[in-house]
């Protein structure tokens, strides 16, 4: 089933509620409006503005060249697009790490100028007095645990998190730290599914999981690496559902020999 049929509009409260009921939360991310219009129409839960924006539309090796203000130019057009879904914003590298006011001046930006409604940053105990803020200003906040993209060069690259005692130890602290701060949500990303499942289970708030196994409460994808539009590397968790960039390839090769040839436009195409 893809089309959720269901007219109610996405609310912290309502993915509360599917994961009381068992229901999985569907997070996909866009960063465009056609984009996010189609998935929005397809019935997918949430739509994620990810600070994935830099590798797969802007073109950069990481995540930490995004501003504020790519992730707005990108968040404006989703938010126009979300008839249901509910609409995330990253919250970029740089933007929450120097002090608590400059993370909640940012966060309100994205509800303010862009029509977000909520916003996600990563990080665990560290970030508990941000989250805090952040959440105690009426904005939703999702945190991000496991593998931490904005912290790569910390980590060593881009690997597996929590597979040792200490490490998984320290995630579940993390992830009850962030539920106590008051997000409403957590992104689990490159952890064992064993603990995914464990961390799922000890909360209340609704865990989505990438790379993290099927017991999270709901699962987030890259848009582009699901519709095989971003072929620069695929990593081992990604599903492809479609290989579009065959399909553009292959259009765009028509209307190549169509324009040299001559047979566009047709008289149906002319005035
Ligand atoms: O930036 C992003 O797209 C993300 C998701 C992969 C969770 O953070």
């Amino acid at each position: 089933m893809s089309k959720q049929g269901r007219i109610n509009k996405i609310t912290i409260s309502e993915v509360l509620k599917m994961k009381q009921a068992g229901e999985k939360i569907s997070m996909l991310t866009a960063y465009d409006y056609s984009t996010a219009a189609i998935m929005d129409e397809a019935g997918v839960d949430i739509l994620l503005i990810g600070d994935s924006l830099g590798m797969v539309v802007l073109g950069y090796d990481s995540t930490l060249p995004v501003t504020m203000e790519d992730m707005l130019h990108h968040t404006k057009p989703v938010s126009r697009a979300a008839k249901r879904a509910m609409v995330i914003a990253d919250m970029p590298f740089m933007s929450y790490q120097v002090s608590v006011q400059e993370a909640l001046r940012n966060a309100g930006r994205f509800m303010k100028e862009a029509g977000a409604h909520g916003v996600k940053l990563e990080g665990g105990e560290e970030v508990a007095e941000t989250v805090r803020k952040i959440t105690s200003a009426g904005i939703p906040l999702m945190g991000h645990l496991g593998l931490t993209p904005q912290s790569v060069h910390q980590l060593g690259g881009y690997k597996v998190q929590g597979k040792d005692d200490k490490t998984a130890r320290k995630l579940m602290e993390d992830a009850r730290a962030l539920e106590e701060a008051g997000a409403f949500s957590l992104v689990l990303e490159c952890v064992p599914a064993k603990l995914a499942g464990e961390i799922s289970r000890a909360l209340t708030i609704p865990t989505i999981g990438i790379g993290a196994g099927v017991e999270c409460d709901g699962q987030v994808l890259v848009v582009n690496d699901m519709l095989g539009t971003f072929e620069k590397f695929t990593p081992k968790f990604v599903k492809k559902y479609a290989e579009l960039s065959k399909d553009i390839q292959a259009a765009v090769g028509r209307y190549i020999d169509d324009v040299k040839g001559g047979t566009f436009p047709g008289k149906e195409h002319s005035f």
